[in-house]
């Protein structure tokens, strides 16, 4: 019975991370990069996503619930389970570890990031370009953002690879190599997508 409440809790953490949080993840690196076109593509961008429909509630059953179930479970596998590592190649060993050192960055940068933009904003606080621009003129800031957002895309794109085996979907150890490119590019272009919009704000 225990057994099949964590195989059930393992595979909602799975899926989570992937659908619906990486999917608003990367919706939302795409927004940001409108800022690369300037402060009224930008502002027309988060303006678009702020006039949909229920809002909130789209917030919450898509974003916030997913996310910190995946977040809550997420510390739990990070500082309980065992590793596995004998079974996995060197390659892989620190793949794994480093899967959950950066989930602890993401959950650190999350919290600030939240608290610093949507809770703000809950309190009268408006969203615009300026508004980043302000938070960039710090240059503490730049860093600490660009650590966040490279643990995120990181996180993502080598959860996708554990996703893909998790789920069966990449069994043999050919379509596993193949994975390993794949979210190596995923994880580039994300990169790439996420430091751009942040350098678009200096
Ligand atoms: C933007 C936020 C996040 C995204 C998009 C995300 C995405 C993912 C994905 C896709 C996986 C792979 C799932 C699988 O192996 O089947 C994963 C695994 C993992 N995540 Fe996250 N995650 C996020 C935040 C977090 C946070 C805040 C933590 C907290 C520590 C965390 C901890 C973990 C851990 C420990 C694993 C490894 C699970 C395992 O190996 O069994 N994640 N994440």
């Amino acid at each position: 019975m225990a057994g099949n409440r964590e195989f059930l809790n393992r595979r909602l953490h799975s899926l989570f991370g992937v659908v619906p949080v990486g999917i608003f993840l990367i919706v939302h690196l795409v927004v940001n990069h409108f800022a690369t076109g300037g402060e009224e593509s930008f502002n027309k961008a988060v303006g678009f996503m702020e006039s949909l429909p229920f809002l909130i509630f789209l917030e919450f059953i898509l974003i916030y619930l997913p996310l910190l179930f995946h977040a809550i479970y997420g510390l739990y596998i990070a500082f309980t389970a065992k590793n596995n590592t004998s079974k996995l190649g060197y390659f892989r060993n620190w793949m794994f570890l480093l899967q959950r050192v950066s989930g602890v960055i993401v959950l650190i940068f999350l919290a600030w990031h939240v608290y610093s933009t949507r809770i703000q904003m809950a309190f009268g606080e408006e969203m615009n370009y300026s508004f980043m621009e302000n938070v960039f003129s710090n240059p503490w800031m730049i860093g600490f953002y660009i650590v966040g957002l490279i643990a995120t895309t990181f996180h993502f794109s080598n959860g996708l690879w554990s996703f893909c085996v998790s789920w069966g979907i990449t069994q043999s150890p050919r379509s596993q190599q193949i994975a390993s490119y794949v979210v190596l590019v995923v994880f580039v272009v994300l990169s790439v997508i996420g430091v751009r919009a942040i350098f678009a704000f200096v």
